[in-house]
Formats: C-alpha cells, sequence, structure tokens
C-alpha cells in the first residue's frame, strides 16, 4: 500500500487513452470476458449456462451477492421483491405531468432518481439500509417500466402482484387489460427471463462506468443508476436495439428487404451510417450473447407463429456481413442487440422500450459494481486526466467589448 500511496504522489506520467480502449479503472471479480474466444462468465459461470439454468432473480443474486442462492434464499430474495414491487403513490402523480410522446428511457431515468426523494431516510444509515435501497431498485425499476408503458398505451395502470414470478409480473403489469385479462405464457416467462440474463453485467462498458463515476463521488445508488440509464440510452450503447429495428424496417419499406444498399453504406467511409447491431469494443469474435439471443428469437417466433419479415431481413444481413472482406478484416460480428430486438417485438414490448428492457435486465450488474466499487480498497473518485491542446497563455485585449 506504502508504494502505491508514493506512486500516485510522484506519478507525472499520464497515459493518452480517448475512449479508455486499454485503460483498467479497477480490479473486479464480478465478469470475465475474454474477446478473442468469445467467452462471458458471471462469477465464474459461463453465460450460456446461466441462461439455461437459472432464472433473471437468480443472477441477480449472483451478481449482488458473489454465489447463487440457495433454495430458502431464492424463497426469500423472491419475497422481498414482492415486498417492495409497488411504487409510492406520489410517484404516479409524476406520469402524468410527462407527455405521452415522453421518451421511456427519460422517465425511468427520472423515476430513478426520484426514489431518492420518496426513500431518503436510508441514506443516513447506509450500511444497513443498503440491501433494502438495492432490492427496491430492483423490484421497482420493472413497476416503473410496466406504468410508462400504460401511460403510454392511455390504459389504467396494473398493479404487482404477489403471486406472481419477477418476469411474470413485468409481463402481468404490461399486457393485463380489464377487457382481455393477461395469461402468463411460459415460453414467453422463460425468453424474458433469458434476455435479462444477458443483458445483466458487462464488466466497465459505458453505462457502468457512468454507474462507478457518479458514485465514486459518494452519490447515493439511486442517483448513480440514474445516471447509467442516461448513458445506456445511447445509440452506439443500449440504444442501439431501437436502432436495429428501424434499420431493419426501412431496409423491409425503402430497399423493398434488399441489403446490398446498406451493406455498402456500412463500408463507405464517407458515410457516417453503422450497420447497427454489428461491432462492439471487446468481441473480436461472435458475441457470445448473441449466439444465444439468436436461439430464443427463433423459439419465441416459432412458439407465437409471428410471421416476421425482419427476422429474415436480419438474418441475410448477418450472412452477407459475415461473408464480407470489410467486414471480417475488422471482426465486426452481430452484437446482443442484434437479435433481442426482434424478440422483445414478438413479444409486443414497443420500439422505444427495448432500451428499458435492457436497463431492467442490466440494473444487477450496475448494482454489483457499485456495491463491489464502495467496498472496495481501490476507492477513489473517478477523475480521468487530459492532454491540454488549446491555446497557451494570453490576457483580454484592453479594446475587448469598446
Ligand atoms: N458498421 C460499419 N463499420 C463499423 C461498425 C459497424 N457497425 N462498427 C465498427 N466499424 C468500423 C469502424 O468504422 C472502424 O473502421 P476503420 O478502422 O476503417 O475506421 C472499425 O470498424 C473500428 O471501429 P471503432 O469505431 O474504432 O470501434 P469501437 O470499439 O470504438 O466501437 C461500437 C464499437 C460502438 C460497438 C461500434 O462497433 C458501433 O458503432 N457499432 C454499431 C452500434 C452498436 O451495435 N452498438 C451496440 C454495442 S453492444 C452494446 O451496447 C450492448
Amino acid at each position: 500500500a506504502m508504494d502505491i500511496q508514493k506512486l500516485r504522489a510522484q506519478s507525472g506520467l499520464i497515459t493518452y487513452d480517448p475512449g479508455y480502449a486499454n485503460t483498467g479503472s479497477c480490479s473486479s471479480n464480478i465478469t470475465f470476458i475474454d474477446g478473442e474466444k468469445g467467452i462471458l462468465r458471471y462469477r465464474g459461470y459461463d453465460i450460456d449456462e446461466l441462461a439455461e439454468r437459472c432464472n433473471f432473480l437468480d443472477v441477480a443474486y449472483l451478481l449482488v451477492h458473489g454465489f447463487l442462492p440457495k433454495k430458502d434464499e431464492r424463497a426469500a430474495f423472491s419475497e422481498l421483491m414482492n415486498q417492495h414491487s409497488m411504487l409510492h403513490e406520489g410517484m404516479r402523480h409524476f406520469y402524468d405531468l410527462f407527455p405521452d410522446h415522453a421518451h421511456p428511457m427519460a422517465t425511468l431515468s427520472a423515476m430513478a432518481v426520484t426514489l431518492s426523494t420518496f426513500y431518503p431516510e436510508l441514506e443516513s444509515h447506509p450500511n444497513e439500509a443498503i440491501d433494502i435501497m438495492v432490492t427496491r431498485l430492483l423490484s421497482k425499476v420493472r413497476t416503473i417500466a410496466a406504468f410508462t408503458y400504460k401511460k403510454m398505451k392511455g390504459q389504467p395502470i396494473v398493479y404487482p402482484r404477489p403471486d406472481l414470478s419477477y418476469c411474470e409480473n413485468f409481463l402481468n403489469m404490461m399486457f393485463y387489460t380489464p377487457v382481455n385479462g393477461y395469461k402468463p405464457d411460459p415460453v414467453i416467462t422463460r425468453a424474458l427471463n433469458q434476455l435479462l440474463i444477458l443483458h445483466a453485467d458487462h464488466e466497465q462498458n459505458c453505462s457502468s462506468s457512468v454507474v462507478k463515476s457518479v458514485g465514486s463521488s459518494g452519490a447515493n445508488l439511486y442517483a448513480s443508476i440514474s445516471a447509467g440509464i442516461c448513458a445506456l440510452w445511447g445509440p452506439l450503447h443500449g440504444g442501439a436495439n431501437q436502432q436495429v429495428i428501424e434499420m431493419l424496417e426501412k431496409i423491409q419499406q425503402e430497399d423493398n428487404g434488399d441489403i446490398t444498399r446498406v451493406i455498402d453504406r456500412a463500408k463507405d467511409k464517407d458515410d457516417p451510417f453503422r450497420l447497427m447491431g454489428f461491432g462492439h469494443r471487446v468481441y473480436k469474435t461472435y458475441d457470445p450473447r448473441a449466439r444465444v439471443a439468436k436461439a430464443i428469437c427463433h423459439k419465441v417466433i416459432d412458439h407465437l407463429g409471428f410471421k416476421d419479415p425482419l427476422l429474415d431481413i436480419a438474418q441475410r444481413l448477418e450472412e452477407a456481413a459475415l461473408a464480407d472482406r470489410y467486414f471480417k478484416e475488422r471482426n465486426l460480428y452481430p452484437n446482443v442487440d442484434f437479435y433481442t430486438g426482434i424478440t422483445y417485438r414478438a413479444m409486443g414490448i414497443p420500439t422505444n422500450m427495448f432500451t428499458v428492457m435492457f436497463a431492467i435486465g442490466r440494473l444487477p450488474g450496475w448494482i454489483a459494481q457499485w456495491l463491489e466499487m464502495r467496498d472496495g480498497s481501490e476507492h477513489r473518485i473517478y477523475r480521468p486526466r487530459q492532454l491540454y491542446v488549446g491555446p497557451t497563455q494570453r490576457s483580454v485585449d484592453v479594446n475587448w467589448v469598446k
């Protein structure tokens, strides 16, 4: 420790690394990625195995606590989720004030930080309260998201039900109507669990770094998560799943399903257009999540008997890109967002809520990383350096504004 202190005090050397592509900001024992081999593990478990054998709450527990819950812990965690699923009635009034066309990510972020106004007492007892804060967030974000949907649709809000599982509850709050009711569909519930698991953590990505950056100043968990939601919103990050569908729809409508123009545009260096859902900062091979997401997509579409022309376009796009020199040379493969949107669409989730689904999934990862930072010995405020390239010293002209 002494050496590190000394080094910190003495160091005049800084690395210049835009986008921090080669800068490690911390050590972590949560998520392992091998971008060359296409491996992703949470706490040592392969993503495929977790998606196959666990539900989303198990994985949330694993990320936050470091181990998979035993039977009684599993039941207790699920019960806690039920106890904290309701929103303070005061928070409901906020929905009346947002315009109907509000983007659900803006609403989600605003509501996440609003939790700190309705549940502020916990900030003064940080240690005993942290479990409750974590549970509240995990449970209430799902309620917030479903209420946002109901508000967009102009339908009455549906309250959470204690007899339903985490994902069933979400789907029921989204799709129940007094006229049509809602009957949980095990295939859809399973698929949703799996999609959320795929999104649950991805080490030091943009939004997780933001959550930690905000948290590093000592800001509370709700505030940190709210900022992370904003970071996830961007089209180069979580917003990509929405952009993928919009791109596929354009190919269908404007190019009659012909993919060549989009491929050519993606390769054209004078055109800022990128093939959405392709490429990744860390994966230089097929994203292991994309493989699972593709299988889920086929399962859901077959189950619902939903013939989606966008799936056919996506598959042809993938084949064409994988066979193309441009994409090969740059190691550009489908990422997790390429197939998730088509699945969410088949489930009836509107396009502008895809990134909200990503946020619900990523929440345990954000929380686990925030806790790891807060409790770890490396905890320091995030404060990168820069290379100053502006003017050297000058003085204000005596005749300025005369
Ligand atoms: N389409 C066309 N060309 C691409 C694409 C793409 N989707 N992605 C990267 N490239 C090209 C770049 O133009 C660049 O080419 P050049 O070397 O000839 O200039 C080269 O590949 C390297 O790209 P960078 O921008 O340096 O890669 P970076 O690691 O900074 O970006 C990113 C990664 C943002 C994911 C990028 O691949 C991209 O914009 N993809 C599309 C958006 C997307 O799908 N985002 C979701 C990411 S996954 C997630 O958030 C869960």
